[in-house]
């Protein structure tokens, strides 16, 4: 890891390093692959976390601090940045158009990590984290980037909800069984940021980005445990006692947004999208391959691992 106060980069002839890429969410499920990856391109890399100090990632990266809830702190590490990596972690949009100001006094262009749900001919969302991600995508398309819009379905990590459950005793007890996700890998999602960050001709795009297929929640269970090597169920509880188990850890209105898309994709499962193939040039990773990925977090007897 390198930290630096950098000024203006410069290249060897004196000017603006074109390629200097900023990325946002650097020490999460996606921007840690999107620094990794960038990093392969030859990318000069700087990774925004609010605690550089802690933020783990490879030698190499120049990790700046900044917080997109204090606007004010992120001067710094946009200065001589070509393009910026933003995810938005906050769940209201009140402070988007400060960032968005402050970024785009410094890069031309930006790629947002957006979400699937949104439906462009509606004028309002029907739930809240679509509406999130819409008013930010509003507030970007007025605010004079060069910009494209990763609108992703459900991350394969978000299984990692059922870990705990699945370390304890095998059972995953949650709603709707027959929701049917075409869950994407963090790595394909960076995949997609890195070639868009890096390459032209993705100006004005909303890019739709899911796994390979459908797969039902009982499905997924069951494909956990194949690679585990564990038999594991899926016992199905009430959407109501679902609802009170997450809201000890999200606010209603993010619950209850949640529980009504999942209850529609029992009749209407997750659109399957091409695009991560068409941009990458190698097709999406199927969901056992993420359950590779992420075997241990299944196995481990102690320590929590819940997504973010
Ligand atoms: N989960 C899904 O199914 C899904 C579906 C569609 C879209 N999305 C989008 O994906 C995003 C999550 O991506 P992810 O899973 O890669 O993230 P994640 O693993 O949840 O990590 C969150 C990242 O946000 C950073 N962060 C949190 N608060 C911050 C702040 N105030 N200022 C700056 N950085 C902050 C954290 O960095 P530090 O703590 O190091 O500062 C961390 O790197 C969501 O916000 C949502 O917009 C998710």
């Amino acid at each position: 890891m390198s930290t630096s106060d950098h000024g203006d980069l410069k290249n060897v002839h004196g000017k603006p390093d074109p390629r200097v890429i900023l990325v946002t969410g650097a020490t999460g499920n996606v921007g840690r692959h999107v620094v990794t990856q960038l990093q392969r391109t030859g990318a000069v890399v700087r990774a925004q976390a609010r605690d550089p100090a802690s933020a783990g990632l490879p030698g190499g990266v120049d990790v700046v601090r900044g917080d997109l809830a204090a606007p004010g702190t992120l001067d710094a590490g946009l200065n001589g940045v070509e393009a910026v990596f933003l995810l938005w972690p906050a769940l209201t949009a009140d402070l988007a158009p400060a960032v968005l100001d402050a970024i785009s006094k410094h890069a031309r262009r930006l790629v947002f990590l957006s979400s699937l749900g949104i439906r462009d001919d509606l004028e309002r969302q029907p739930d809240p984290i679509n509406a999130l991600h819409a008013a930010i995508e509003r507030g970007i398309e007025q605010s004079g980037l060069e910009w494209t819009f990763l609108r992703p379905g459900g991350f394969a990590t978000s299984t990692l909800w059922w870990a705990p459950q699945i370390r304890a005793d095998g059972v995953v007890r949650w709603a709707y069984g027959a929701c049917a996700r075409a869950a994407i890998h963090e790595r394909d999602l960076a995949a997609v940021a890195v070639r868009v960050l890096t390459g032209d001709g993705h100006g004005a795009a909303k890019y739709l980005l899911t796994g390979p297929r459908t797969l039902t929640q009982v499905e997924q269970v069951q494909i956990i445990g194949e690679v585990i090597g564990r038999p594991l169920r899926f016992e199905e509880i009430s959407p109501e006692a679902l609802r009170s188990q997450l809201l000890t850890r999200l606010p209603p209105a993010v619950v209850d947004g949640a529980l009504t898309y999942w209850a529609r994709l029992v009749t209407e499962p997750e659109l399957v999208s091409p695009t991560v193939a068409e941009i990458t040039g190698a097709p999406a990773r199927p969901f056992r391959a993420w359950v590779s990925d992420h075997a241990s977090d299944f196995l481990r007897t102690s320590g929590a691992v819940l997504p973010r």
